[in-house]
């Protein structure tokens, strides 16, 4: 996947005249806190992190969230969202996502605590040729801080990738008031690591509690299985064509990067159903192919289908690692 060209040319006029030795500095560092970062540690904080995110974790977090949104527009296709609520919203990666996806956005809340991404995202909105991006408010909101939740409803509500940075009790809390200012979709993503499973699992169960229905990734809410199968922790991959800035500030030679993800999607609308969904990468030998499939049970199954089934063997060969499965394909 690709960044639009408005969205890229507001990534290459804020960068225009940074460093790139500072860039890959910065992006070191930034990359250390992440592995070492222990929940609830505020990664990106100085103009230099800001700077080193919009060139390199932007660009892949975009494609990403994009990705999950075209999966909610194809699970519900009656679904238009016009308003939207970007919780933790950095410099607005999932407003340029959602908005690439639901062309008739009308406004949008962006929330953040930190001022230099803030700036950093009204600069780069300036470059957005929709609508939406002349009718953005920026609020300044502490999560930490008590707050009564989100005020005005929203149909779509995002958090991604702020979950983690917050301490439990704000995380719980966020995910609720996220809930409640959702009208119909929430969408909520962290990195597809162990611990960022930990976190969508727990969001997971909250608004399931809540009553919520779960769009994705699973095919049905109930007790998730990925905890102690062979899988161990549920999370999707992304391939994203690697902007010259991420190449030239990771120090990269491949054209693109495969970004791993671990995400849940809560509606309040009726949605087309599925009847799993593929959960690792189907693996091909001269004579099979197997793929492991969750499915609407919360169930994970591994299914074998020999060469000599040429028709089902020629369907499961064009599933990949995230595909749905449709209730034919897995009898
Ligand atoms: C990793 S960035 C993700 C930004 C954006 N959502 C994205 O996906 O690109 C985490 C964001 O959460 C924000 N954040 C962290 N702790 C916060 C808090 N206590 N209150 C409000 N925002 C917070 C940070 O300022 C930052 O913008």
């Amino acid at each position: 996947m690709q960044l639009p060209t408005d969205l890229q040319l507001a990534i290459e006029k804020f960068l225009a005249g940074s460093k790139p030795s500072q860039i890959t500095r910065s992006f070191a560092d930034l990359s250390g806190k992440y592995r070492a970062g222990a929940l609830g540690q505020r990664c990106v904080q100085t103009s230099d992190d800001v700077v080193a995110y919009v060139a390199t974790r932007m660009p892949s977090i975009y494609c990403v969230v994009r990705a999950i949104c075209e999966e909610v527009s194809e699970r519900l296709p009656q679904f238009r969202p016009r308003r939207l609520l970007d919780i933790g919203s950095g410099p607005g990666t999932a407003l340029w996502a959602a908005q690439s996806v639901w062309g008739g956005l009308g406004s949008a809340r962006m929330l953040d605590c930190n001022r230099v991404f803030r700036e950093c995202g009204m600069s780069l909105s300036e470059y957005g040729t929709a609508p939406v991006f002349r009718q953005l408010a920026w609020e300044t909101m502490d999560l930490e801080q008590p707050h009564r939740g989100f005020g005005d409803g929203c149909d779509l509500v995002t958090a991604c990738y702020v979950l983690s940075e917050l301490s439990d009790a704000s995380r719980q809390r966020t995910v609720l008031a996220a809930w409640e200012a959702a009208s119909g979709v929430l969408i909520v993503v962290e990195p597809g690591t162990p611990k960022g499973f930990e976190t969508i699992l727990a969001a997971r169960a909250a608004l399931i509690d809540q009553g919520a229905q779960i769009l994705g990734p699973c095919a049905a809410g109930g007790a998730c299985p990925m905890k102690g199968s062979a899988i161990r922790w549920c999370h999707f991959s992304e391939r994203v064509e690697r902007t010259s800035w991420q190449r030239r500030g990771k120090g990269a030679t491949l054209a693109f990067e495969d970004e791993k993800y671990s995400y849940v999607v809560a509606s309040r609308l009726p949605a087309r159903q599925i009847a799993g969904r593929i959960v690792d990468v189907p693996r091909t030998s001269k004579f099979d192919i197997s793929i492991n499939i969750c499915d609407s049970q919360n169930q994970i199954g591994s299914f074998r289908v020999s060469k000599r089934d040429r028709e089902r063997f020629a369907r499961f060969k064009r599933l990949k690692w995230g595909s749905y499965v449709p209730a034919d394909q897995v009898k």
